[in-house]
C-alpha cells in the first residue's frame, strides 16, 4: 500500500521537484495550495503523514486535531522548525526534517545580497533599463579588508565564511557552541556588534534569541554597518531595524526573512495595499534589499529536499528508525542531536 501524504503549501516548483523524486510513485500525495491551519487540517483525512514548510503554523491544536485523524508523522521539507511546537508534539506525533539540503545555496544568496546591496546592483540595474546611464547614488565600497561578523558557524554560516575569505575579509565569528576543530575567530557577541562591518546571521531562531539585533544592539554596532538575515526574521526587531535605519546608523539590510513573513511571503500582492506598515517602510528605503524567503531556491536544494522528506517518510513507516527526527528530547538532552538509530519515542 503507498504511504499517504498531505503536502501544504504547494508551489509549482515544490510539485515539480518531488514527482521527479517519487518516479516510482511509491508514495501518494496529495498537494494543497493552502497552508496547514486549524481550518484546512482536515484535508489531511485519511493521509498517513503531512508534509509542510517554513511558514505552517504547527501549533498544539493543528497537532491535536493531526493525531486525532490518525497522521503518524508531519515531515517538514526545510531544516528549522521553530514553527513546531516540539514540545507538544512529542509523544503525540514524530516530526522529521531535512537538516541539510544546499548550505550553498543559502550561503551563496546572502552573498548576492550583500554585494548587490554594497554596489548598487538593484539601483543600476533599473536606471540602465530605463537608458539611465549615469553613475551618481551608485558609490559602493569594497569587500576586501573589511570585517564580517558571522553568528552561527554551522554549515551555512562555514560556507559563508570560505566565500567571504575568498573575498579577502576579516572573518570574526559568535556561536552559542563553538566548533573545537575549526580555525575560525570566535568572539563575544558584544565584540562582534562593535567590530563588525557587516554582520550575517546564520543561526537558528530560538526563545533565547529572539530579536537579538535590537534598538540595544544596533547601538553597540559600527556606524553603516551592513546587516544580512537569511536565518529567521525574528531574529531581528524589524520596527527597532526601521529606526536604526532611518537615524542612519545601519548602512544597509539585506534581508531574506522577515518577522512577519508568513502573512505575505511566497504570494502575489502587487495588485494589492500591503497592511503591514514595517515591512513596507523597509521595502521603501534604496539601502535595503528584501528577498522572500528564496535563499534555498535553487535547483539542487530543491532535489534534496524532495528526496531526504520522501526518505525521512520512507524509513519512518518501513524501519524502526529516524535519522532526522526532530523531538524536544534530543534539543533538551543535547546529546542525541537527532543522529539517533531508533524513534524518539
Ligand atoms: P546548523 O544547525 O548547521 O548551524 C546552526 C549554528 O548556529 C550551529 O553552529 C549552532 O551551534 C549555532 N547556534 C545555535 N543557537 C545559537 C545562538 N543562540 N546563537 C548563535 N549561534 C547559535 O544550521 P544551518 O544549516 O547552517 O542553518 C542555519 C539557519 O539558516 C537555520 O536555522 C535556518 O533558520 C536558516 N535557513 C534559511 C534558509 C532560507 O532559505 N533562507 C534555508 C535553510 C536554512
Amino acid at each position: 500500500m503507498k504511504t499517504k501524504i498531505a503536502f501544504f503549501d504547494a508551489k509549482e516548483y515544490d510539485r515539480q521537484s518531488f514527482i521527479n523524486s517519487n518516479i516510482d510513485e511509491e508514495f501518494e500525495i496529495k498537494y494543497l495550495e493552502t497552508r496547514l491551519t486549524s481550518d484546512t487540517c482536515k484535508l489531511a483525512e485519511g493521509c498517513d503523514a503531512v508534509c509542510v514548510f517554513v511558514n505552517d503554523d504547527v501549533n498544539s491544536e493543528i497537532i491535536d486535531k493531526l493525531q486525532a485523524m490518525g497522521v503518524k508523522l508531519i515531515a517538514l521539507r526545510c531544516a528549522g522548525y521553530n514553527n513546531v511546537d516540539i514540545e507538544y508534539a512529542y509523544g503525540k506525533i514524530h516530526i522529521v526534517r531535512v537538516p541539510a539540503y544546499s548550505p550553498y545555496a543559502v550561503a551563496e544568496h546572502a552573498m548576492a545580497l550583500l554585494l548587490t546591496s554594497i554596489r548598487r546592483i538593484h539601483k543600476a540595474y533599473i536606471r540602465t533599463k530605463d537608458f539611465n546611464f549615469s553613475l551618481n547614488g551608485l558609490t559602493g565600497f569594497d569587500l576586501h579588508g573589511k570585517t564580517v561578523g558571522v553568528i552561527g558557524t554551522g554549515k551555512i554560516g562555514r560556507i559563508f565564511i570560505d566565500i567571504c575569505r575568498g573575498f579577502g575579509m576579516h572573518i570574526i565569528a559568535y556561536d552559542k557552541f563553538p566548533a573545537a576543530d575549526s580555525d575560525i575567530e570566535y568572539v563575544s557577541l558584544d565584540e562582534l556588534w562593535e567590530k563588525s562591518d557587516i554582520i550575517s546571521l546564520h543561526c537558528p531562531l530560538t526563545d533565547e534569541n529572539r530579536h537579538m539585533i535590537n534598538a540595544d544592539t544596533m547601538a553597540k554596532m559600527k556606524k553603516g554597518v551592513v546587516i544580512i538575515n537569511t536565518s529567521r526574521g525574528a531574529l531581528i526587531d524589524s520596527e527597532a531595524l526601521v529606526e536604526g535605519i532611518k537615524a542612519r546608523k545601519i548602512g544597509a539590510a539585506c534581508l531574506d526573512v522577515y518577522e512577519e513573513e508568513s502573512n505575505v511571503f511566497f504570494h502575489d500582492y502587487s495588485n494589492h495595499i500591503v497592511n503591514d506598515d514595517v515591512l513596507a517602510r523597509l521595502i521603501s528605503m534604496p539601502n535595503v534589499i528584501v528577498t522572500s524567503h528564496q535563499a534555498f531556491l535553487t535547483n539542487e536544494a530543491l532535489s534534496n529536499i524532495a528526496d531526504t522528506t520522501l526518505s525521512n517518510v520512507r524509513e519512518f513507516f518501513e524501519k524502526d528508525t529516524c535519522p532526522n527526527e526532530v523531538c524536544y528530547k534530543c534539543e533538551n538532552i543535547g546529546s542525541c542531536k537527532q543522529t539517533h538509530e531508533k524513534k524518539c519515542f
